[in-house]
């Protein structure tokens, strides 16, 4: 019967912690040398105003610690005098400006004037989706809109840059322990620049920048797939929307590495909260719990080019999410990257290859103190396993555990104050990780964390039960997260080891029952103390 089909398992997930309820007030924000990039007026910072860029005066860097913005005084393109045949740098940004002030009518056009000023490499770049796009999925006059009205706005915001962005920004290197603060308007202005592919140095793998994200949107605009179809309507849906009314709030990017691993052995913290379900999403029903992007050590994978699954979709519904794209290199194994403040601009269906953009959405999550939206997302890069038994060694679930603690952890508040982490099947799709070897190990890290769990299956009730299960089990005998992790080594090194690269006989969940059950005296009025 379906009406009577179990939903969710565990605790209700309204009894789990949500912001801004659980936060403490936050501290005033400011600016903290090598700790806390803050791009605004702080003192001038108001709800439902648009926030005053700081300094006043752009201040142009061109070094190896910031991003170079396009435009700085420093971006130059050499060319060759026709008659003296002396070369001359030129500015490049003079020529960007020229380029895209000119009113363009269609895709050719602007594809002419991106091409204008974009290195050589761009001459192979393909606009075929946004060709398709402007001339066969838009009607008439919402391609006139564009060429008439939103593409000279988003034209106007990119070139508004060194009146926007007069901060340098930080590059969030390996191992750095560092925020940005940045308006949503200014994100708005560097994602402008990025649509129309006017980040130096950032349109080829061979540059300083290899071990960063693609910044530049160009990739999006090539091939004949209908995902980059849809893709451009969700993003062109967030700029629609920052063009013709100027947000008003802040957005944090801050990059945490674990300075040492832990000792998960040694820990006798119990296992937390779990509220686990086969419906809804982490974005829906995760509002104000801190919500996991499975993402790749690239934050936002595929998202400019071709990927369309859990990262990219949330990169895609939040734009500014993208920005982190522009300053954070290759997240190492101990790191994550937490974003604070995005907004969510459209709604979709599907999933995939059956993604769709389905119009535009209003935002009403609450603002925190620094006129931030409460929704704060950690990019937690799972290994890619492209063999089944791999992520049992413990060197590897050591990894994932870390990974997944730094995430989780906040070291600097109390677990009182702490929402539940909002996940699902991290690092079990795209990265082929088993599903409940990673519940398994998120519910050890959100523990250790201080955070109860809101596990979200998407659609699997099979995986919902025995999820369910193994964590009452384990709760009902408080077993510690130290001893799960010696539970784990030993499937390893007794059942893993010795099934030479087939699939094991015993999976990780029914060794667990058994190793417990038979260590384990039963008895109702001493639970958990009987253990030997
Ligand atoms: N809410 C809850 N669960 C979800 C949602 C959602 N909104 N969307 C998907 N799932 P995947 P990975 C479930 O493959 O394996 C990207 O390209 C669904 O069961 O995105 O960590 C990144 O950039 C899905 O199969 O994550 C990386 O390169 C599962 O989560 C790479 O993929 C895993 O989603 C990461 O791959």
């Amino acid at each position: 019967d379906v009406k009577t089909k179990v939903k969710w398992l565990g605790t209700p997930i309204s009894e789990l912690k949500r912001m801004p309820q659980c936060g403490r007030t936050l501290p005033r924000l400011k600016d903290v040398p090598g700790q806390h990039t803050v791009m605004i007026r702080t003192d001038l910072l108001q709800h439902d105003k648009v926030p005053v860029p700081y300094p006043a005066k752009f201040v142009d860097t061109w070094d190896d610690v910031h991003v170079k913005k396009p435009f700085s005084s420093s971006n130059l393109f050499p060319v060759k005098d026709q008659e003296t045949q002396e070369r001359q740098n030129k500015s490049r940004w003079e020529l960007i400006k020229k380029a895209l002030s000119k009113k363009f009518t269609s895709p050719c056009e602007l594809k002419n004037a991106i091409l204008k000023y974009s290195a050589s490499q761009a001459k192979k770049w393909d606009f075929t989706a946004l060709e398709l796009y402007c001339t066969k999925v838009l009607e008439c006059d919402a391609a006139e809109h564009l060429f008439g009205s939103l593409l000279p706005d988003m034209v106007q915001l990119a070139l508004r840059g060194s009146e926007l962005c007069t901060k340098p920004i930080p590059l969030l290197k390996k191992g750095m322990n560092h925020s940005i603060t940045m308006s949503q308007e200014q994100v708005a202005c560097l994602l402008a620049n990025a649509f129309f592919c006017t980040f130096p140095q950032r349109s080829s793998r061979k540059t300083p920048y290899h071990n960063y994200p693609d910044i530049n949107f160009f990739r999006l605009f090539e091939g004949l797939s209908s995902k980059k179809i849809e893709k451009l309507k969700t993003l062109m849906c967030y700029f629609k929307s920052v063009t013709e009314q100027k947000p008003t709030g802040l957005v944090t990017f801050t990059r945490r590495s674990l300075d040492k691993p832990l000792n998960w052995k040694s820990s006798q913290i119990p296992l937390t909260k779990l509220h686990i379900t086969c419906e809804g999403t982490i974005e829906d029903d995760g509002h104000g719990m801190l919500q996991v992007d499975f993402a790749n050590r690239f934050v936002g994978g595929g998202v400019t080019s071709s990927g369309l699954v859990q990262e990219e979709i949330r990169f895609l519904i939040n734009p500014e999410l993208v920005a982190s794209r522009l300053f954070t290199e290759a997240l190492y194994h101990n790191e994550c990257l937490i974003i604070t403040g995005t907004e969510q601009y459209s709604k979709y269906t599907g999933y995939a290859q059956t993604y769709q953009w389905a119009g535009s959405h209003q935002d009403t999550t609450p603002r925190d103190g620094w006129q931030r939206r409460c929704t704060e997302i950690v990019a937690i890069d799972a290994l890619h396993f492209r063999n089944f038994l791999e992520q049992f060694h413990p060197d590897k679930i050591n990894r994932e555990l870390n990974k997944a603690y730094c995430g989780f952890a906040r070291p600097e508040e109390r677990s009182q104050n702490l929402a539940a982490v909002a996940t699902g099947n991290w690092g079990c799709g795209v990265f082929g990780g088993d599903a409940r070897l990673k519940a398994l190990l998120q519910m050890l890290a959100a523990a250790e964390a201080g955070r109860d769990v809101a596990y979200f299956t998407f659609g699997d009730s099979q995986l919902m039960t025995d999820v369910h299960n193994m964590h009452t089990f384990l709760s009902q005998r408080n077993i510690s997260v130290g001893e799960v992790y010696d539970l784990l080594g030993r499937y390893y090194s007794t059942v893993c080891k010795s099934c030479l690269g087939r699939r094991p006989d015993v999976n990780l969940y029914s060794f667990i029952y058994q190793q417990v059950s038979s260590s384990h005296v039963p008895s109702d009025s001493n639970r958990g103390l009987a253990r030997q």
